[in-house]
């Protein structure tokens, strides 16, 4: 590395930090919409819960990177040191030792295949397969070492050396080290730099917009802009998007090119786009080490009728298809869930096989296997669930009794067959009629692929307790109403959920789903979401810091003791499932939790394990 270099740098981001800031302008383009996450929310809380879902995802004043914001992203802080891939402080080891898992190399905790040998007390040793490396062989060959390119953002390419530097202006390329405010013009169309300050700024011939000038007059979208192709690469709160093959996005876990149903308009390019049926154009962006999306400044297209030319904008010279299929710098690491992933590899399961679920009257022929899925990788700190993904899951609904009122989301619940479905105890209101509604993900539509039932009878079970700190025994079963003891059909959307036949290890990872309370809105999302958990020790939960003697064996944690990622508000009587050879396992029931998200306060579960024997008894006598 070239110290001088180093030093004149830092030398002049002393200047430059100790130099009078100008106010910030904000340039805030005319916008038809202001799409929100899922549906309208009016607040956005300051300290609300970090639910499953949820980072801020703020109407923040519009915000620029600017020279001095480049200067100051502690992300850049690497400069020019390249750290050496055999270090091993991994920010996300304590994570691991925090949830204690039993055993040192059950599960195994080393990823990508690594061997896990045993090394005395509380000590393991991780055999990585090649190129693997790092404690838990969680890092592969990196080309975008942090540092790499310098202020600018590492993307990968198919051709050797396989990245390449795409550097925040003003920096310049290759390595986006040094500056340069106005040579060579950034602006393009004609634009006009002018310095200003530490700064720049276009002025855009008319018509033109963009920090470059760069995105043209009839760029706009129609309809959802899946077919958008235009140039916008900015979110409505001005974040600049990143590059959908940006090693940035991988290293989080998600690759937009295998991630989404239509992937045709992603490249080598950072522009807005559409590929999984949001509501409007999007895109990735960063904010210090968080992968967060928004959706974007690109304005609709105004309906036809007028003098308008063509929607869909000027071709945008880019999008070879040969987009390369990156090198994952961390195969199979399905964060943003920050922490091991690996599933034990011996489990006391036979093989592969369906694993025979303990019901008794089974009338689907399966359980537990979900529609296969595209992986749809996208993060509000929550996934949104694609169709099929979750066919067990259903929203109990309740309205008083004898009104004709709509009904209201108030649980989740678990399909176990077709006529019964599991849920929590304390989701049963005795004076309301209830409905199941099942194969649906958005609460607000009517989806084709809905089926619902009302409810003839719940069972909450006999010892079931609510105290002020916790709730026992919270289940209950609730018998559809049917024709000839059928009721819930199975397609591709509906299916029953696994019942477990024995105990998971601590630090497994299970998924959870709901429409709860997220960070976002305290009312709920109206799309279905999901997230993963980790399962907690037992002993460490009960530990007087987190639940005490709040705890009992019918009820399990799991989740962060970090905090983060929790089931929330409305989530409850929905699954906590884990895969067992490939099947999903229904292990728990979302029932309480001191806030949502909290550090020390995880998310509690009622044991499904527990209670196989009343499940039995109840689905045999009552049907
Ligand atoms: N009792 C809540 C409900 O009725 C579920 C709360 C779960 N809380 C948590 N922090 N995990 O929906």
């Amino acid at each position: 590395m070239n110290l001088k270099l180093l030093f004149l740098f830092l030398f002049l981001a002393v200047i430059l930090s100790t130099a009078e800031t100008k106010p910030r302008k904000h340039k805030k383009h005319h916008r038809h919409r202001h799409p929100h996450h899922h549906h309208n929310h009016e607040h956005d809380h300051d300290h609300g819960p970090h639910d499953i879902r949820g980072h801020k995802h703020g109407k923040h004043a519009k915000r620029k990177e600017r020279f001095q914001d480049i200067i100051n992203d502690f992300f850049f802080g690497y400069m020019g040191e390249i750290p050496d891939d055999d270090d091993d402080d991994d920010p996300s080891e304590w994570l691991y030792d925090l949830q204690e898992p039993e055993g040192q190399c059950n599960p195994n905790p080393c990823e990508n295949n690594g061997v896990c040998k045993e090394k005395g007390k509380n000590k393991f040793k991780c055999n990585c397969r090649k190129p693997f490396k790092g404690r838990r062989c969680e890092r592969g060959p990196k080309i975008c070492k942090r540092g790499t390119c310098g202020r600018g953002e590492c993307v990968l390419t198919s051709t050797p050396p396989f990245y390449e530097c795409k550097c925040r202006h003003p920096f310049q390329p290759p390595n986006c080290r040094t500056f340069n405010l106005c040579e060579p013009n950034p602006c393009k169309n004609g634009g006009q730099c002018v310095r200003d300050g530490n700064d720049f700024d276009c002025t855009c011939p008319s018509g033109f917009r963009g920090r470059f000038c760069h995105v043209g007059p009839n760029d706009c979208f129609e309809e959802d802009g899946e077919s958008y192709r235009g140039t916008v690469s900015e979110t409505i709160d001005g974040d600049e998007c990143l590059y959908w093959n940006s090693h940035f996005i991988l290293e989080k876990g998600t690759d937009p090119f295998n991630s989404f149903e239509d992937s045709d308009g992603l490249g080598p390019h950072n522009f807005c786009r559409n590929p999984d049926g949001d509501l409007t154009p999007w895109c990735f962006y960063r904010r210090g080490q968080k992968l967060l999306w928004n959706y974007c400044d690109v304005d609709e297209c105004p309906e036809d009728g007028s003098d308008t030319p063509p929607p869909t904008v000027r071709p945008v010279p880019v999008d070879p298809p040969k987009i390369p299929t990156p090198p994952r710098p961390t195969p199979e690491k399905p964060k943003p869930t920050p922490a091991p992933t690996q599933k034990p590899t011996q489990s006391p399961q036979p093989s592969e096989a369906s694993p025979t679920p303990t019901l008794s009257s089974n009338q689907f022929s399966t359980c537990g296997r979900p529609q296969p899925k595209k992986v749809m990788t996208r993060i509000f700190g929550g996934l949104k669930v694609p169709p099929g993904a979750l066919p067990w899951q259903v929203s109990l609904q309740v309205r008083p009794k004898r009104t004709t009122q709509p009904y209201k989301h108030i649980c989740g619940g678990v399909l176990i067959d077709s006529c019964w479905i599991l849920t929590a105890g304390h989701c049963i209101e005795r004076g309301n009629d209830m409905q199941v509604v099942m194969g649906g993900l958005s609460l607000d539509a009517d989806e084709p692929s809905e089926q619902v039932f009302n409810v003839e009878e719940a069972v909450v079970h006999e010892n079931y307790r609510e105290t002020p700190v916790s709730v026992h025994n919270d289940i209950a079963l609730l018998r559809l109403e049917g024709t000839n003891g059928f009721c819930a059909n199975e397609t591709q959307f509906v299916k029953a959920a696994c019942l477990p036949e024995g105990p998971m290890a601590d630090g497994e990872e299970c998924t959870i789903s709901g429409w709860g309370a997220t960070e976002e809105s305290d009312y709920g999302s109206n799309h279905l979401l999901e997230a993963n958990v980790l399962l907690i020790n037992q002993e460490k939960c009960s530990e007087s810091k987190i639940y005490g003697s709040s705890l009992d064996n019918s009820m399990f944690c799991a989740g962060y003791l970090q905090g983060g990622v929790d089931s929330c508000q409305g989530d409850s009587g929905g699954p906590l499932t884990c895969k067992r050879n490939n099947v999903h396992v229904l292990y728990g029931l979302v029932s309480w939790g001191d806030q949502c998200g909290a550090k020390n306060k995880p998310g509690v579960y009622a044991r499904v394990t527990h209670f196989l024997d009343w499940i039995k008894s109840k689905t045999q006598t009552s049907s």
